[in-house]
């Protein structure tokens, strides 16, 4: 099952290394509609599929209290193993059976994690572990892609598409709600008072090789490099070749991303 990647320890610290931390554009947007919707204090955060603390850690400044849950233990561990703020702490536990007591918390975050949650039974938790008011936020994103390099030979963004056609039948039912940017997920949300955040579009500096490890870190290429891996290690490998190619860099030369982010936004009723 696509979830167990989740579960192995290298995977794990893969995802710690290369995976984005949630930015500020979306943690800033996400608590100006708690406080819009349901005000201070802001006691109790809980961050549902935090991986290693990625999504977590941003939240820190805002809360008295912030507890990042995730179902891997691996995950769990890597988190533990980065510094954080002293008020950041990390929990095993399911999205879909949530160890908190009726009406405690403020906000229930998930980045780039609801797509992997039973939602129905995950808004009957969020529902009942919400304080009246309280609030949900699942974002996610979708692929960096390569700016600045629009002349060259080969574009940078077809180069990319090329390995997501490889990755085609490896595609899950999860990978196809990410692509819908959560259709699926907002519909599912079961509170009346919620909204759509589009078109955050943050850019970033990384070295190519950075982008290869992230192509590498995902469940969609691991599924591909289990079950294919010496084509797996090909197409990786033409990929960035390519890239390097057509952009006229190393693999080590800081370029600049740009991420697209989608943030669902709701509010319990009071
Ligand atoms: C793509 S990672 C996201 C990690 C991090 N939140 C981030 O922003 O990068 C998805 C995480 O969700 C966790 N997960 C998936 N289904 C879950 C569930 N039902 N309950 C709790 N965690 C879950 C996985 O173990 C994994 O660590």
């Amino acid at each position: 099952m696509a979830l167990d990647f989740f579960k192995v320890q290298d995977h794990a610290a893969r995802y710690r290394k290369y995976r984005l931390s949630s930015p500020n554009e979306v943690q800033g947007l996400i608590v100006s509609y708690l406080q819009r919707k349901k005000g201070e204090p802001f006691s109790l955060a809980v961050d549902i599929g935090c991986g290693s603390g990625q999504s977590t850690r941003g939240m820190a400044p805002y809360f008295e209290k912030v507890i990042g849950i995730d179902v891997s233990e691996a995950q769990i561990e890597e988190a533990k193993k980065v510094d954080g703020p002293d008020n950041v702490s990390y929990r095993w536990g399911f999205a879909e059976e949530l160890e908190f007591e009726d009406g405690s918390i403020d906000l229930v975050t998930a980045g780039a994690a609801a797509h992997w949650f039973d939602m129905e039974k995950f808004m009957k938790e969020v529902e009942r572990i919400l304080k009246p008011k309280g609030c949900v936020a699942l974002y996610c994103y979708e692929v960096p892609c390569l700016l600045n390099y629009d002349n060259c030979t080969e574009h940078p963004a077809q180069i990319v598409q090329d390995l997501f056609t490889i990755l085609k039948p490896y595609e899950t039912k999860v990978n196809k709600i990410v692509w819908d940017e959560y259709k699926q997920v907002f519909d599912a949300i079961t509170f009346p008072d919620k909204e759509r955040a589009e078109d955050i579009y943050i850019k970033l500096k990384k070295p190519v090789s950075w982008f290869i490890s992230y192509l590498r870190s995902s469940v969609l290429y691991q599924t591909y490099l289990k079950n294919d891996p010496e084509n797996a290690k090909a197409s990786l490998e033409k990929t960035e070749q390519r890239l390097l190619n057509t952009m006229g860099v190393s693999s080590e030369t800081v370029v600049e991303f740009g991420v697209k982010y989608f943030c669902l936004l709701a509010s319990k009723p009071e």
